[in-house]
């Protein structure tokens, strides 16, 4: 299963991903502060598994660290603001039950503009793509209703509903999980072939493929 080699793979390959807005990759030292900035924030904090609030530069130091060291992946999305490169939201994998399960958050100056749904989207044709993973599953809170639609406009399938530990509410929360198999996506891309969006439309994406650099 491709999913169990993700830290190991990222331990050996630097990959960048870059999408239709988006540069995609692993954030270094320097991006700490920019990650402190944007993730301390209480809607992350009370939407995903692992980000505490507040969440301080220490924090931020602590999860590149974590990364470098190939003990965590994640990517971390740039875009061109008046030609300033800016980090703007993060989104990875973890491994939940032996499956790559896809996570992301966008920062609270950038949501609304189809970022999170550009995110979700390069990271699915890395992990079919480059990883070759079978299967990669999803979950949100069930309040959740702009990570539900991220969810939906990627394919996912609802699979059932569940409880989910979080750091942010110092508890769990009820979640929907969901699921993408690799037929769902490749008939996805399929459709997309040949246009200019890779994947099918949807309102504010602006999606046009993924290109995967290995350095
Ligand atoms: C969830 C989150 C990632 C969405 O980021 P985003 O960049 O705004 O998402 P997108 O713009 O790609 O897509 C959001 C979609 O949800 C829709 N949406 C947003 N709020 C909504 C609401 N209250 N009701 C219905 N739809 C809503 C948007 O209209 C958009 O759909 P559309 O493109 O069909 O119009 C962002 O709000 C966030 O980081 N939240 C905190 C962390 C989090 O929840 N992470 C996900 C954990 S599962």
């Amino acid at each position: 299963m491709v999913c169990e080699t993700l830290l190991e793979f990222s331990e050996h390959e630097s990959s960048i991903l870059r999408t239709g807005r988006l540069v995609l990759c692993r954030p270094r030292a320097e991006d700490a502060v920019g990650i402190a900035r944007l993730a301390n924030d209480k809607t992350i904090a009370e939407n995903t598994a692992s980000i505490p609030h507040p969440y301080t530069l220490a924090h931020a130091q602590a999860f590149v660290a974590r990364i470098a060291e190939g003990k965590a992946d994640a990517f971390l999305a740039f875009t061109s603001i008046d030609g300033v490169c800016t980090p703007v939201g993060m989104g990875g994998f973890s491994v939940v039950d032996g499956m790559a399960d896809l996570g992301y958050w966008v920062g609270a100056d950038h949501r609304g503009q189809g970022f999170a749904t550009e995110i979700a989207r390069g990271l699915l044709d890395y992990a079919f793509e480059k990883l070759e993973a079978d299967k990669v599953t999803a979950s949100c809170r069930v309040t959740n209703t702009a990570s539900r639609r991220v969810i939906e406009k990627c394919g996912f399938q609802w699979q059932g509903c569940g409880l989910a530990t979080s750091l942010g509410v110092r508890g769990s929360f009820p979640v929907d999980r969901f699921r993408l198999d690799r037929r769902i996506w490749e008939s996805l891309i399929a459709w997309g072939h040949g246009r200019r969006e890779r994947w099918p439309a949807a309102a504010r994406a602006v999606t046009a493929g993924t290109e995967i650099v290995t350095q």
